[in-house]
């Protein structure tokens, strides 16, 4: 063999064997670059978020009218697995689209605004570093045209 395939040979090796202690160590994704939803804690993370956001809600003049006819524990249960499926957790929402349940609500900028405000609330009273909550914040962002005034 001469020095340079040999070089390779040892170059190939090396990296075989960082991918294979990277997927021993339990995956490549969740060891370097975890996901959203493991960032606020995972399943327990998420659930605390929401309870706090639901709080914030049920706390705040303007909103809480918005919720006079809501179930409030299917809401609870549709935005949990929403929040999940956004963030890159292991659910699947299957629910109604954002459009199809925020029709007919006539929901002002100004109160998405601070629908936004309350979740922010939630997320530093969860605790969530203000890296994590902008990155959550931009995942949320496509959403407001389909839920502002339809
Ligand atoms: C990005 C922003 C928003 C997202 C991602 C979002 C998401 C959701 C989800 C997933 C549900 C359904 C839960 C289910 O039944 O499966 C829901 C319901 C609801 N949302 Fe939103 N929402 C947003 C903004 C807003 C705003 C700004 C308001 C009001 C100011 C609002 C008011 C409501 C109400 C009242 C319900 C309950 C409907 C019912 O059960 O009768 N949402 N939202």
């Amino acid at each position: 063999m001469n020095n340079k395939a040999h070089h390779m040979t040892r170059n190939l090796v090396a990296s075989l064997i960082v991918l294979l202690a990277c997927v021993w160590m339990g995956g490549c994704q969740s060891a370097a670059r975890p996901t959203l939803y493991q960032k606020i804690g995972g399943e327990a993370g998420l659930e605390r978020l929401v309870d706090l956001f639901i709080q914030e809600i049920g706390r705040d003049k303007a909103i809480l009218p918005y919720f006079a006819k809501a179930n409030v524990s299917r809401f609870r249960q549709g935005f949990i697995t929403h929040l999940c499926d956004t963030l890159d957790g292991p659910c699947d929402y299957q629910g109604d689209s954002m459009i199809q349940i925020h029709t007919g609500m006539q929901i002002t900028e100004a109160d998405f605004n601070r629908v936004v405000e309350l979740l922010i609330n939630a997320m530093t009273e969860a605790g969530i570093d203000h890296t994590t909550q902008n990155q959550i914040l931009a995942r949320l962002a496509p959403l407001r045209g389909v839920v502002i005034k339809m």
